[in-house]
C-alpha cells in the first residue's frame, strides 16, 4: 500500500522556504499555510517514504541514502514549523477572501471558520501535536532510524485527519 493523501485534494506544487513571519496580532490563514506548507512538505515525505518502502512497509535502509535522509529531515522539520505556527495562532481565518473559493458540494470556507470560531483552543492543541509528531520525525531522519519512521510517517494521515475531521468536515 501506498502512503498516499487521505484528502483528496489535488497535489500542490512543492514551495521551499520558510512560513512568513506575521505580526502576532495577524490572524493565521489556514489554508494557505495548508496549501504552502503543510502539503508540499507532507508531499515531499510521502514521495521519499513511497520510494523507499519495503516488501513488508515500512522504510528500507538500502533504498535510502544521505540525499533522501536529509530531505526527509527538511521536510519534517518545514511541517513542524507549520505545525508549530498553528500552535501559536491566536486567531485564525479559515481562508483569505481571494482565496475562498471550493468546488460544488464542497464545504465551504465560510462552514470552516464557523468550526474555527468555534474551539481555536482545541485547534492551537492539534497543530501542535502535528508539530511533535513532525519533530519525532526529523529527529528519526536524522538518526537515519528506518523502523522509527517509516512508523511516523505511516501514522502522519492520522495526525492530520483529526484536524480535518474536527475542523473541515465534521460529521
Ligand atoms: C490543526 C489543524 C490541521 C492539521 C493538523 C492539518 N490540517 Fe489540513 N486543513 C485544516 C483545515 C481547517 C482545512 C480546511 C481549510 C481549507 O480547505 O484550506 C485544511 C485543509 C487542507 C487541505 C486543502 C487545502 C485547500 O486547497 O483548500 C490540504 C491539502 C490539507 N489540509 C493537508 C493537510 C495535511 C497533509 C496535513 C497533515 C500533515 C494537515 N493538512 C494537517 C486543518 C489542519
Amino acid at each position: 500500500m501506498k502512503w498516499s493523501i487521505m484528502v483528496g485534494v489535488a497535489a500542490l506544487s512543492l514551495v521551499g522556504g520558510k512560513i512568513l513571519a506575521q505580526p502576532a496580532a495577524a490572524p493565521l490563514d489556514v489554508r494557505q499555510i495548508m496549501q504552502q506548507h503543510t502539503n508540499p512538505a507532507t508531499l515531499a515525505i510521502w514521495d521519499v517514504g513511497n520510494n523507499a518502502m519495503g516488501d513488508e512497509g515500512g522504510i528500507d535502509p538500502a533504498l535510502m541514502d544521505q540525499e533522501k535522509w536529509d530531505r526527509l529531515a527538511a521536510s519534517a522539520t518545514q511541517l513542524a514549523e507549520a505545525g508549530r505556527a498553528m500552535g501559536a495562532g491566536t486567531s485564525f481565518i479559515a481562508a483569505a477572501a481571494d482565496n475562498s473559493t471550493v468546488g460544488e458540494g464542497e464545504i465551504t470556507m465560510a462552514q470552516v471558520q464557523t468550526h474555527l470560531d468555534g474551539d481555536p483552543a482545541k485547534f492551537r492543541e492539534l497543530g501542535e501535536a502535528l508539530a511533535a509528531h513532525s519533530d519525532k520525525l526529523a529527529a528519526a531522519a536524522r538518526a537515519k532510524d528506518a523502523p522509527a519512521a517509516g512508523e511516523l510517517i505511516a501514522a502522519m494521515d492520522t495526525v492530520c485527519e483529526d484536524c480535518h475531521a474536527r475542523f473541515w468536515y465534521p460529521e
